[in-house]
């Protein structure tokens, strides 16, 4: 499948293989969504004694967190923590830690940033890693919410979208590292969708 494709038949060998991606968001739907999280994270924080520390969740938020800090009208900083809990296309039920971040959050403002949320292990991780640390404050920016199937003890503070359970690719989200670069975001669905 190319990007200007506009058939999105999947063509590489996998369970996915004849299935067809439907653009559910596009840019400019996403785009939009993005500055009004931007804007509602910047008032919430904007009398921090430090700027917040913005913790994109590798790789899947590397464009969310791009596009999410650049809408932000206050300061921030950033770092990056990366885990494993997806095998292919399904959840493993285990988080494993591969790259820690660097920052001293203790006292800090600090925001979890997240591509999508699914049976919400990873955020449950996160969530009691971070806090373990002393944060000032620690909240969670998921661009996508698959509401129905999670299993989250908290829910996130901020959700850009809430989805069914699909299976989604784009805006940074992959099938076996394809897809991550489509500008919108697309559910694999049978043909005849
Ligand atoms: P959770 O721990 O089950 O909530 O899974 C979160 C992680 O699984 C995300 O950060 C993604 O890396 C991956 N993931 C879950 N659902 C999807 C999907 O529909 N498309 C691509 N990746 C997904």
């Amino acid at each position: 499948m190319t990007k200007s494709n506009k058939s999105l038949i999947i063509d590489h060998e996998g369970p996915f293989k004849g299935k067809k991606l439907k653009c559910i968001f596009t840019e400019e739907q996403i785009q939009k969504r993005v500055k009004e999280l931007a804007l509602e994270i910047s008032q919430d924080l904007k009398n921090a004694k430090q700027p917040p520390i913005l913790i994109g969740v590798l790789n899947g938020s590397l464009f969310f967190m791009a596009d999410l800090m650049r809408a932000m009208n206050i300061e921030s900083e950033m770092d990056f923590i990366k885990i494993s809990s997806y095998h292919h296309t399904s959840s493993t039920g285990t988080v494993r830690l591969v790259k820690d971040i660097s920052a001293q959050i203790t006292d800090r403002d600090v925001l979890i940033v997240e591509d999508i949320v699914d049976t919400g292990l990873s955020i449950n991780f996160l969530r009691n890693r971070m806090q373990s640390n002393s944060p000032h404050s620690l909240s969670v920016v998921t661009f996508l919410y698959k509401k129905e199937i999670s299993q989250l003890k908290k829910e996130p503070e901020y959700i850009g979208f809430v989805i069914p359970n699909y299976y989604v690719v784009g805006y940074g989200l992959d099938l076996d590292q394809k897809y991550r670069t489509l500008r919108g975001i697309y559910a694999i669905v049978d043909e005849k969708e």
